[in-house]
């Protein structure tokens, strides 16, 4: 492959840089991470539909910040197969995958109408993780199950 054509995606100095998301699903992630309503002046780039030896992936970089853990483990519920990398002086010096959460809170509406966290009651919606291939939830209060694109069609 040309060498130009393989650097499409600009290296960032320090930051975050969320990679193998799956293909359509980076605008959930900046969802879940918070940056599409926590005010956040860090530059957020996108890619979509990026092309890897996996099949299409979506990548998000956010940079200057350090994301912790526990906040891009709920990526898990959409990706299971992302990974974090943080970047420190345009090195990588931290990989993980995320990791399946036992509970989910906020995040995921129920899908089931008539649950009470649906009824513009102050009631937050929360889930037990109760499966993992695909990621299945358990509303704790209607115990209504949700699996797969149930999940990630109901990320708020
Ligand atoms: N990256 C970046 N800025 C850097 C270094 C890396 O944005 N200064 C990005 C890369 O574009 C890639 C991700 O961070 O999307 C991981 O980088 P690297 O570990 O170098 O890539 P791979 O070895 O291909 O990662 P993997 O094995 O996880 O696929
Ligand atoms: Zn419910």
């Amino acid at each position: 492959m040309n060498k130009d054509k393989k650097i499409k995606i600009t290296p960032i100095e320090y930051g975050t840089v969320i990679d193998h998301i799956k293909n359509g699903h980076a605008m959930k992630v900046l969802r879940i991470i918070g940056v599409l309503d926590k005010k956040m002046d860090s530059i957020v780039s996108i890619a979509m539909n990026v092309n890897s030896s996996m099949g299409k992936k979506d990548i998000v970089k956010v940079e200057n910040i350090e994301i912790k853990s526990d906040e891009l483990d709920k990526i898990s519920l959409i990706s299971p197969r992302a990974t974090v990398n943080i970047i420190r002086n345009y090195e990588v010096i931290k990989k993980h995958d995320v990791k399946l959460p036992e509970k989910v809170k906020g995040i995921v509406r129920c899908i089931n109408n008539t649950c009470i966290t649906n009824q513009n009651e102050p009631v937050e919606p929360e889930f037990d993780v109760i499966g993992k291939d695909p990621v299945t939830l358990k509303c704790v209060y209607c115990e209504r199950d949700m699996k797969g694109e149930e999940i990630s069609e109901n990320v708020q």
